[in-house]
């Protein structure tokens, strides 16, 4: 059973208010309770729906082959023919991308001119030898060359492998190492809150410390404020394009189950965890839940505020809602970014229809005041959706009420990197809202509650999320027939399923409330981080001894929190900045702890296991209750005032 050995079920007190669609939005909506009736019907051949909103070079006949586990087998299509080719004959001259750059500027793609980018930086990087299957890693800020990027990637059968500027070079490497990725496509830098931060140097440091030889492409983004020089195998993006500007690049024909990209996310072992997604499911997926659940028309702009780094910008704001033909608001840079109306600013400036983004900025925003928005006119706004973390009754209404005016559907959408879409979350023209409860699992799949031993628990209860039923977006993984044929022993009542690592409580009538992760993995503003990376990380910094690292309070609006046991002497200062550099230079300086305690002692187990749970209530303020029969009992009090008090 995943993790979890210190998770105790609870039973859920949970309010039961339930809010109906507005009238309003349901009229409009693009999907009524009857197509979804299909799958109570049909079963996994309702997904049709889903692999229908594609067009495919080689039309699919069997919508899941439940042997080997995939989806639309025998279809083919190309993922950037799918996103920009044809849309060209209906709207060649809306706006695909719009963008809103840090230094505020302002930059427009319409779908010809994209797709013509997308020619020719597919024709360039060709030229420069990349072939369907090469894995081309991608790291840049959220700017309109990382969607041609991946579009280009994706239109001559190359899978991009996009890595989160924030990582450090050390992180990259690894990720470059892992997938044995020959070529990488990086800016000159990025800004974080207004300073230049140069990649040229870590993309350096990368190409010194791999085994394979790197193809480098730059692409400008500092402009003058940066200088750097070329190496051999570097190329300027700009010139690249424009060498090949004119031509155009026939879209590769894909196998629905190829690669259509890697994410790296955090798992559960101390490393990156690989995760594959495919051209077909995952673009059915994403297609489908941008249609049903994000409810995006083409005819829409839409802002997701999400980095393209994650899960989230690659699902929902490049292949989803370009597959659909929709104006995408691109921004770069954090969704809180000051001045404090400038995120109301663009929805107004822009008439924003959907808004996507996470409880974590939310929560700034509501902290800010609700003067801040109340100065720009939201009525554009048609549907709100959070995405990232569990959102709690009080923030999901003040969404609602001062962003919404009561007139837009929330979607609380519950989702993970390695299901490629949404899975659990309402339909927002079909389903009532429940404040702090994502909702049921979308149509067509099951999900279902367990303890340890995999026996369901009765609704109300809190225990083990797991997703009994297939999905198109779901990653190579677990398609492939080894892991296919492994996980159905999980559960003993399941033909398959799939554990998520998430705790949740569900009731009779299948709304599920989301508790968090129960494995090794933290949630932190959104972001996921692997406790035993960051552990071990902690660890190899010299006087450091044992560490644990487990996840704050939101509210208290503190996040990673890492306890360690330095030497007898140590220097505390000195400990503290050492830790702080080891993830900085490892991970990235986003991964860094929010807190870091030093203590004499961690608390124990008697069979002498670091108790994490412990650790986690007195990092939350939560109630301790009896510790007696730790090893060492007397420590905590010790640990308790040292993280909580200033
Ligand atoms: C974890 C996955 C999904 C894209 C962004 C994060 C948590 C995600 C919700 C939600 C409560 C949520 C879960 C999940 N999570 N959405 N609506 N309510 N929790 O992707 O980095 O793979 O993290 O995010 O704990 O397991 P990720």
């Amino acid at each position: 059973m995943a993790g979890g050995e210190e998770f105790e079920l609870e039973t859920g007190e949970l309010p039961a208010e339930r809010i109906a669609p507005p009238q309003s939005f349901m009229e409009q909506a693009n999907v009524t309770p009857a197509q979804l009736q299909r799958f109570t019907e049909e079963g996994v051949d309702a997904w049709e729906m889903a692999g229908d909103l594609l067009t495919w070079d080689e039309p699919y006949r069997t919508v899941f082959d439940e042997d080997a586990g995939d989806w639309f087998p025998d279809g083919q299509l190309n993922a950037a023919a799918n996103c920009l080719d044809r849309h060209l004959a209906d709207r060649k001259n809306q706006r695909a991308l719009v963008w809103e750059g840090q230094l505020g500027e302002t930059r427009t793609e319409t779908y010809l001119e994209l797709s013509r980018k997308v020619n020719a930086f597919a024709a360039g990087l060709r030229d420069l030898g990349v072939e369907a299957g090469d894995v081309v890693t991608l790291h840049m800020p959220v700017i309109p060359e990382l969607v041609v990027a991946m579009l280009a990637c994706a239109r001559i059968g190359a899978v991009h492998a996009v890595v989160f500027a924030g990582f450090s070079a050390e992180a990259l490497a690894t990720r470059m190492a892992e997938s044995e990725s020959a070529y990488l496509v990086v800016s000159d830098g990025y800004y974080r809150r207004g300073d230049a931060v140069s990649l040229t140097n870590r993309a350096e440091t990368v190409r010194a410390g791999l085994d394979q030889e790197v193809t480098t492409v730059v692409v400008d983004r500092l402009d003058d404020r940066h200088q750097y020089s070329l190496g051999d195998r570097d190329h300027r993006y700009e010139e690249l394009l424009a060498a090949h500007s004119g031509e155009t690049v026939d879209p590769v024909t894909r196998a629905a189950t190829d690669e259509l990209f890697l994410i790296y996310t955090s798992g559960t072992t101390g490393k990156p965890k690989r995760v594959t997604h495919t051209t077909g499911g995952y673009l059915a997926h994403t297609a489908w839940t941008s249609h049903a659940v994000l409810d995006i028309e083409p005819s829409d702009t839409y802002l997701c505020t999400a980095d393209i780094g994650w899960i989230t910008g690659h699902s929902y704001i490049v292949y989803g809602p370009l597959a659909l033909g929709a104006t995408v608001l691109l921004r770069e840079g954090e969704a809180d970014q000051t001045p404090k109306t400038k995120l109301w600013e663009l929805v107004e400036k822009h008439a924003v229809d959907i808004l996507y983004t996470s409880p974590t900025a939310i929560r700034t925003f509501m902290k800010w005041g609700e003067e801040y928005p109340a100065e720009s006119d939201l009525s554009s706004l048609r549907l709100l959706g959070t995405v990232g973390e569990p959102i709690n009754p009080e923030v999901w209404r003040w969404l609602y009420e001062q962003i919404g005016n009561e007139e837009c559907p929330v979607v609380d959408t519950w989702w993970q990197t390695e299901t490629g879409g949404h899975l659990i979350t309402t339909i927002p023209g079909v389903d009532e809202m429940q404040p702090g409860t994502a909702g049921p699992p979308l149509p067509g799949v099951e999900a279902t509650v367990v303890d340890e031993t995999g026996t369901d628990v009765d609704p109300n209860t809190g225990g083990y999320l797991a997703i009994e039923t297939p999905w198109p977006g779901m990653p190579r993984e677990l398609s492939t027939e080894t892991r296919w044929a492994e996980t159905s022993d999980v559960l003993p009542d399941s033909e398959w399923a799939y554990m998520t690592g998430d705790g949740a409580v569900m009731v009779e009538d299948e709304y599920v409330t989301i508790l968090g992760r129960v494995d090794d993995v933290i949630n932190v503003g959104g972001r996921r981080y692997g406790t035993l990376e960051l552990e071990s990380i902690i660890i190899g910094v010299e006087d450091v001894a044992e560490a644990a690292v487990v996840s704050g309070h939101e509210d208290h609006g503190q996040g990673i929190y890492a306890y360690a046991n330095p030497a007898a002497g140590a220097d505390e200062t000195a400990v503290r900045a050492a830790i702080n550099r080891a993830i900085e230079q490892q991970i990235g300086s986003f991964a860094r702890p929010d807190r870091i305690v030093l203590t004499p002692e961690l608390p124990k187990t008697s069979s002498g296991k670091i108790m994490r749970r412990l650790l986690t209530d007195i990092a939350r303020g939560n109630d301790l209750g009896d510790t007696s029969a730790l090893r060492n009992p007397e420590v905590v009090g010790e640990i308790d005032s040292a993280t909580n008090s200033d």
